[in-house]
């Protein structure tokens, strides 16, 4: 059964405005199994599914966690798995107050007649998919496509980029999941912040563009783009003050009022630096609900301080905890370290 014509209702009262809730953002946990088993690997873990659900329950079982995360994007896998004592993964963020979301897209390939750069595949089958994830649960979904400064970005990568996400877009509203609209621009360069600035504002004109062309419903998407900062190499480091500044800007220039949620990226920033920056961003009211959709910066030390082990799941739970709350208080201007 397709969402139908209550998805609008759906999309722009019932999830957006409950994702989009003060003090709360969206964990990232739709590390793809690739990206997952690197992860796993750095702390000696092989990459297997037993290993993948004993981290991922102890995530979602958290105590409390809902009280500072309001989504959760799954993979695949996780969407139709079960806890380690038997729960569904979905039945348990929904107790915890968290809507369940998952990662549609397959990944990135070559963009042939580019500069060496990527595209984001995964709009065949999309609406049959979509319809059966929300059956499974999800009510929302992420659609991740790349920008890279190094390479251009060419005309070609970034037109690309925004016609996918469009359609994406499009076909998740039309089975009644929320679609998180995701250019990442990648942190990678010597750039400075002023060049970030510019190609983001060219990369979200774009995307807006054909958001509208395809009639897609602004006030039932979510957005999650990355912060503007200098590239990763460059010498001249900004304050949480300098990012707040541009992205901001970017944000009044590109993104409609109607947009209920801008939920950042971490995209390699440190933990405290990416809850510095979210906190810079909401010293003054602004139109969106700006918040964090962090992966990285919500689990490295989580990570680590499970290290694989049974008796350091509650350590690690208690860590995930002060970074999920740390993000909170960050969302609502009220962060002090
Ligand atoms: P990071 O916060 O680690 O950048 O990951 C967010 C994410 O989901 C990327 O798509």
């Amino acid at each position: 059964i397709r969402a139908g014509s209550y998805a609008d209702e759906l999309v722009k009262t019932a999830v957006c405005k409950t994702i989009a809730s003060p003090g709360r953002g969206i964990l990232a946990m739709d590390e793809s199994n690739a990206t997952c088993g690197k992860r796993l690997a750095s702390i000696g873990l092989e990459n297997t599914e037993a290993n993948r659900q004993a981290y991922r329950t102890l995530l979602v079982t958290a105590p409390g966690l809902g009280n500072y995360i309001s989504g959760a994007i799954l993979f695949e896998e996780t969407l139709y798995q079960s806890t380690i004592d038997g729960r569904k993964m979905v039945d348990v963020l929904v107790e915890q107050n968290i809507v369940p979301g998952i990662k549609v897209d397959k990944g990135l390939v070559p963009l042939a007649g580019s500069n060496d750069e990527s595209w984001c595949q995964g709009l065949d089958g999309l609406a049959s998919r979509s319809a059966a994830y929300y059956q499974q649960g999800a009510r929302f979904a992420k659609w991740r496509t790349v920008v890279s400064i190094p390479n251009g970005p060419s005309a070609l990568a970034v037109k690309e980029a925004a016609w996918g996400l469009a359609r994406y877009a499009a076909i998740s509203q039309d089975n009644g999941l929320v679609p998180i609209v995701e250019p990442e621009i990648l942190l990678d360069g010597d750039h400075g912040i002023e060049r970030t600035f510019e190609v983001a504002k060219k990369v979200w004109a774009e995307v807006f563009f054909y958001l509208a062309e395809n009639n897609v419903m602004f006030e039932g998407i979510l957005l999650k783009p990355s912060m503007v900062t200098p590239g990763a190499e460059c010498k001249d480091k900004a304050t949480p003050q300098q990012v707040a500044e541009y992205t901001l800007s970017l944000l009044r220039q590109r993104i409609p009022p109607a947009v209920p949620g801008i939920m950042f990226l971490s995209g390699g920033q440190s933990e405290v630096e990416a809850t510095l920056n979210l906190n810079a961003m909401n010293q003054a009211p602004n139109p969106w609900h700006v918040s964090f959709s962090y992966a990285r910066a919500l689990q490295n030390t989580c990570l680590k301080t499970w290290g694989g082990r049974p008796e350091n799941v509650k350590a690690a739970q208690d860590v995930l905890l002060v970074r999920a709350k740390a993000n909170s208080l960050a969302q609502l201007g009220k962060y002090t370290g």
